[in-house]
Order: structure tokens, then C-alpha cells, then sequence
């Protein structure tokens, strides 16, 4: 499938996904975020695409945010829909089970930076500016942003940034917790590649669990979720991944996994 307003490609396991209108600053207008609900769909149901890598067209911005000149015109139910839409986009790209790496290129605001919180990992280049600016429009954030930024940084900071609506930088960002790493503008695609392929080299049986350990075990009391580790860790014993990974320690070489 083509698309419009966004780049999809897989080369050697890895998806991308470049938000594709420069000239708006990569805005996420209603038609953007149904290419993407596609995108998204294109990455799961394709066995060969591993990882997801995210990130923005040109070399201001990441996403500037919804497109506000849409949402000027929403009444409640359209907004309110619009939210449950969006919402429901980016709990696919974080809970199908596939690692997914923001790659912040410059400006990740309002549901930009959701699109970011979205993702398992986020790495920024040292320019980029952060930030959920939707309290100075009179709204706030509806793409999961009030969710899942507590979440990451905590209650006091999230509270800080989503009542003042500030714009913080990339220092900034690395030194709450909402960014994994910051590097120069001209190494951040090959800093996610990086990481990316760190993650590849691991069995994909054994990173997806991961990823459901943590994910499911934030919304649960602790006993629950040490309950769902331990379920996950006794099934990855039935792999043949697992086999070759413990074999491969034991007589001093490389495991070769077959995601079996
Ligand atoms: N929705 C729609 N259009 C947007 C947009 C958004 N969220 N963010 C930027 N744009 C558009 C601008 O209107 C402008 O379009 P134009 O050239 O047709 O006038 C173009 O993108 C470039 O943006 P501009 O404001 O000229 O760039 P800048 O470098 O001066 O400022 C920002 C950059 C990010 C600080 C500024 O664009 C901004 O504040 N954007 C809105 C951020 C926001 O509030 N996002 C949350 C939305 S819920």
C-alpha cells in the first residue's frame, strides 16, 4: 500500500515509519492518522518486519501535534471520537508485540509526543524540543498523553509539564526518564539502527514477552504482575530458541535463534 502523508518501508527486519508533511511540521491531520492505523496493520501482519523504527520527514520536526486547524473545528462528539480514534491507534503500535523506537528528529509536541510515549523506546537528537502544549489551545492531550506520561516520568513532573504546557529540551527530556538517549542530529538514525539491531539479534519469542511483561504488568498490582513473569517465563521454556540460547552459553558460542 502507498500512502500520502507518510513513508512506510521494510528493509532487513525493520519497518520505518516517516510522518511525511514537512511543510505542516508532520501534523497528524485525520487522514495522516488513518494512514498510519494502515501502516500499522502493514507492520503486524508482516512476519518478516521485526522492529518498528518512528520518525518525522525533514529536520525541524518529529510530529508538531495534531493538526490544529482540524481540531478548531470539532464539536464534543467529533473530539471525543477523535481521542478514542487516535487512542486506539497508538495502543496497537504499543501492545502488538513488536518493539517500536521513536527516532525524535526535532519538534515531538502534543500528540507527537504521544506518538513517541506510544513506542517502547524513544531516542531524541540534541535539538529536538518536547513537549504536550494542548493545555495553551484549551484542551489536553487526548492521545494517551495524561496516561502514559505519569507513567514514564511520574505524577509531579507529568503534572508539570501538562498543566504549563512547557516545552522542554532534549537534556531535559534525557533527565526525567521521557527519553532513552540523546545523540547529534546527524547520528540519530544510525542510533536507532543500532539499537534496533541489538534488539533483532535477541529471539523474537523471548523480546515480545518482554514486551507484555512490562506493558501488562505496569496496569497490575505487583503480585499479579510477578504472577504473569512467572507464566511467561515458565512457556519461554517450551522454545527451541531457548534451547539453542542455553546451549550456546554452555559450549561458549553464538546462539543462532530461528524465533521458534
Ligand atoms: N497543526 C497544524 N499545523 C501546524 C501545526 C499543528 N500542530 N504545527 C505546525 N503547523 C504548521 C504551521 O501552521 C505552519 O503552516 P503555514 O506555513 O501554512 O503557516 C507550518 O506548520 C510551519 O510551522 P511554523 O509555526 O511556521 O514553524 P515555527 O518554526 O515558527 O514554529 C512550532 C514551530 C512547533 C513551535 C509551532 O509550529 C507550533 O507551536 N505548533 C503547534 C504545536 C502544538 O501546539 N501542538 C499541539 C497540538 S494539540
Amino acid at each position: 500500500m502507498s500512502y500520502k502523508n507518510l513513508i512506510y518501508s521494510v528493509d532487513a527486519g525493520i519497518a520505518r515509519i516517516t510522518m511525511n508533511r514537512p511543510e505542516k511540521l508532520n501534523a497528524l491531520n485525520r487522514e495522516t492518522m488513518h494512514e498510519l492505523d494502515a501502516a500499522l496493520d502493514d507492520f503486524f501482519g508482516d512476519a518478516g518486519a521485526r522492529l518498528i523504527i518512528l520518525t518525522g520527514a525533514g529536520s525541524k520536526a518529529f510530529v508538531a501535534g495534531a493538526d490544529i486547524t482540524e481540531l478548531a473545528r470539532q464539536t464534543p462528539r467529533e473530539g471525543k471520537d477523535y481521542s478514542l480514534f487516535g487512542q486506539g491507534v497508538l495502543r496497537k503500535l504499543e501492545s502488538g508485540g513488536k518493539p517500536s523506537i521513536a527516532a525524535i528528529n526535532g519538534f515531538a509536541l502534543g500528540g507527537g509526543l504521544e506518538l513517541a510515549l506510544a513506542c517502547h523506546m524513544r531516542i531524541a537528537s540534541q535539538g529536538a524540543l518536547l513537549g504536550l502544549p494542548e493545555v495553551t489551545l484549551g484542551i489536553i492531550p487526548g492521545f494517551g498523553g495524561t496516561q502514559r506520561l505519569p507513567r514514564l516520568v511520574g505524577r509531579g513532573i507529568a503534572m508539570e509539564l501538562i498543566l504549563s504546557g512547557a516545552k522542554i529540551d532534549a537534556a531535559e527530556a534525557l533527565r526525567i526518564g521521557l527519553v532513552n538517549k540523546v545523540v547529534p542530529a546527524e547520528q540519530l538514525q544510525s542510533a536507532a539502527a543500532d539499537l534496533a539491531a541489538a534488539i533483532l539479534s535477541r529471539p523474537p519469542v523471548a523480546v515480545a514477552f518482554a514486551i507484555d511483561a512490562v506493558n501488562r504488568g505496569l496496569e497490575m498490582p505487583l503480585l499479579e504482575g510477578l504472577f504473569l513473569e512467572a507464566g511467561l517465563f515458565g512457556l519461554l521454556t517450551t522454545t527451541e530458541d531457548m534451547k539453542e540460547g542455553t546451549r550456546a552459553f554452555l559450549e561458549k558460542r553464538k546462539p543462532s535463534f530461528t524465533g521458534r
